[in-house]
């Protein structure tokens, strides 16, 4: 079994580079792939750098050219749901890309012919996150996730994506990776830790907290390994 574990910045998978110990590091496309082997299974571990395009790129990888069967997410979010605050977790149900527009042409907003507005995740995995949460004494959300190409940091593009997408969180990679898995029929697992409320102050808290939210996300998927490994 071969396992993928990705983010989309350096923080996001440092603390879990940092927990193996030991690894290969291998560069192709541009990018540098992490090898690992860790309780009988292998690991294949990237950032692909922030974006749609990029996670497409790296999940994309991952899967045809390092032969990945499983996908799981590490990463922050910013919060659109009121419930949840800085450090929080949120595994997304489904994901939607809220800046694909070809409304133009009488389509709803994320939809294009041949697609979805929405995309699920595995069910399964979702299922063992509750199991993993509760074993962790942690309350973990499960909602929906907005993925666009910008760092949201305005109350009214965050209500708006809220409103439209009935979304929880906003990222900026999650949609496309689920796209990628969807398409190739690998399960995948998306998590989020909130670094921010996707608002004015946005910025200044995702530099505060992308960190210590980055590395909560990060000990709850291997946790989430450890349960597959089981
Ligand atoms: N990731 C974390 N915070 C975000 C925000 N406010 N907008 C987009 N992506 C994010």
């Amino acid at each position: 079994m071969k396992i993928a574990i990705m983010g989309a910045m350096p923080e996001e998978i440092a603390p879990i580079l940092e927990k193996l110990g030991t690894y290969t590091t291998t560069e192709y496309a541009k990018n540098k792939y992490y090898e690992a082997s860790y309780r009988g299974v292998d690991l294949i571990i990237a950032y692909s750098k922030i974006g749609k395009v990029f996670s497409t790129l790296t999940a994309s990888t991952m899967i045809e050219h390092f032969g990945a069967e499983k996908l799981l997410f590490s990463g922050v979010a910013g919060a659109i749901s009121s419930e949840l605050r800085v450090g929080d977790l949120i595994v997304a149900t489904k994901l939607s890309q809220h800046d694909l527009d070809i409304t133009a042409f009488g389509h709803p907003f994320g939809f294009v012919p041949e697609g979805a507005v929405f995309i699920e995740a595995d069910t399964q995995m979702i299922e063992m996150s509750k199991e993993v949460a509760t074993s962790m004494r942690k309350t973990v959300k499960e909602g929906i996730i907005a993925t666009g190409d910008q760092f949201v940091a305005n109350e009214q593009r965050k209500n708006w994506i809220g409103n439209t997408f009935n979304a929880d969180a906003l990222e900026m990679e999650g949609a496309s990776v689920a796209v990628v898995c969807d398409a190739l029929n690998i399960p995948f697992f998306i998590l989020r830790a909130i670094s921010d409320a996707a608002d004015v102050d946005a910025s200044f808290s995702f530099d505060e907290f992308l960190e210590s939210s980055a590395k909560e996300s990060a000990e709850f998927i291997m946790k989430m390994v450890d349960k597959l490994v089981d």
